[in-house]
């Protein structure tokens, strides 16, 4: 058992802020908080008063864990092209496990260092890079949900780089969720069935990995109505819509993660809402490759369940903050519009934007909802995973500062990071051996 003695900014609901000053969290060995009382209702083993404010760790729904070392390039092509060009090329590299390890090394410690305590990753369509990929995660104490990327279709993929065929996809898929469920001392890791996006799949491995989802109980995660192109290409095969498609494929459950889905039909909402399935909105990559604003306050107010995703590398920012940045300003331009030839009362869609607060939220508890996560708040049951934030240059009075963490906090301004109750990152971390 422990307790740390902070002052706690968290959003339990949706629009709802709660800052509780000089409170202590009580967690147990398994790192599930037990209590959350009064500063000096019973001694702490650590105290964090003087060191900053605690938040809920962030929580990035969308990550593409290969891609991370063309962060920030490429984004000047469609979609469909930057995939040839740049990230199928980058993504065979992984066939060298050496390769990969460096690489994932780096990911998971920038990731943790930026306050990302738990991680929903596609990795690559090799065994050995997927389970390296977990077991760092593991190895370095971040919570996380690993894909084995499904890929078999010869006119969507290169030659160099796809399954066999259908089967391949699906027994490749159903090996690596068990490799993962069998990985020793693993309370933090999951695999998460991953079809890249229909355009890469063919009928018979969608299928496949529909009856795998029903038959393991494992999540789902996949790219869905992310630009024109992929929407139309999908509507033109499948005389569906992504979303309609991967319910007919048995992919859409209260376990799956949508990346994007910015062009999204209301009918789609309403399935994707009836099967409690979720979304990772991801403002910086859809404005590169979306082709429009995802409508988030309309699925909101549809009651889907939203969080964030940096979209490693489609978005070229590794700290989900400045997601919940691009959240705030993308909804902004929606509800503003963006011609000024036509007049204000005409150029936008009126009741679009968010705030600080919902991006906060969509951050930490709704990543954690979409997850069913007991995570992203600091309340008995969910797990103690938390950042310190210590603002430097900050005079404001102390009701701004949750404000200016979303608006402007750096990575740098995370002094630690805890997963489960671990430092994990941070001045407080003991050291983790290298690769
Ligand atoms: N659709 C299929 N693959 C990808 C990918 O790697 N990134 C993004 N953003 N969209 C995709
Ligand atoms: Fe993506």
């Amino acid at each position: 058992m422990q307790a740390f003695r902070a002052h706690l900014i968290h959003s339990p609901e949706r629009g709802r802020i709660e800052r509780i000053e000089d409170a202590l969290v009580s967690f147990d060995d398994t790192g599930q908080i037990t209590s959350v009382a009064p500063g000096d209702s019973a001694p702490a083993t650590m105290d964090l008063r003087a060191r900053g404010v605690l938040l809920p760790g962030l929580i990035d729904l969308h990550i593409h864990a290969p891609q991370f070392p063309q962060l920030g390039t490429g984004l000047d092509l469609p979609l469909e092209d930057w995939l040839f060009k740049y990230t199928f090329p980058l993504e065979a590299r992984f066939a060298n496990i050496a390769y990969a390890r460096g690489v994932h090394d780096r990911l998971v410690r920038r990731l943790l260092a930026n306050g990302t305590t738990t991680a929903v990753y596609f990795a690559t369509i090799h065994d050995a890079s997927c389970l390296d990929l977990a077991r760092t995660c593991l190895r370095l104490g971040q919570r996380a949900f690993v894909g084995r990327v499904a890929m078999d279709l010869a006119d969507s993929c290169p030659e160099y780089y796809r399954d066999a065929d259908a089967a391949a996809s699906v027994s490749g898929t159903a090996r690596f969720i068990e490799a993962v469920r069998a990985l020793p001392q693993n309370a933090l890791v999951e695999p998460i069935i991953t079809p890249r996006f229909i355009p890469a799949c063919s009928d018979a491995a969608l299928e496949g990995l529909g009856a795998l989802a029903a038959e393991t109980g494992a999540a789902v995660q996949t790219h869905c109505s992310e630009s024109d192109w992929e929407h139309a290409h999908v509507l033109s095969r499948t005389g569906k819509t992504d979303t309609a498609a991967l319910d007919s494929f048995g992919l859409l459950n209260r376990r799956t993660v949508l990346a994007h889905a910015g062009h999204i039909t209301g009918a789609d909402m309403e399935l994707i809402a009836g099967r409690g399935a979720g979304i990772a909105h991801c403002p910086l990559s859809n404005a590169y490759f979306g082709n429009a604003v995802f409508p988030l306050r309309r699925a909101l107010a549809k009651a889907l369940h939203i969080g964030l995703g940096t979209d490693i590398s489609g978005g070229h920012s590794a700290f989900l903050l400045d997601n919940a940045r691009a959240a705030v300003t993308a909804s902004r331009m929606l509800e503003d519009g963006t011609d000024p030839e036509k007049g204000a009362a005409e150029r936008g869609a009126a009741g679009s934007r968010i705030d600080f607060r919902d991006a906060f939220y969509l951050a930490t508890k709704g990543g954690a909802e979409v997850l069913d996560l007991p995570a992203g708040a600091f309340e008995p049951g969910r797990q103690m995973d938390a950042i310190l934030v210590d603002l430097q240059d900050d005079f404001g009075p102390p009701e701004d500062l949750l404000q200016k963490i979303i608006m402007r906090a750096t990575p740098d301004e995370i002094v630690t990071t805890w997963v489960a109750g671990r430092a994990v990152s941070g001045k407080d971390r003991p050291p983790v051996q290298s690769v």
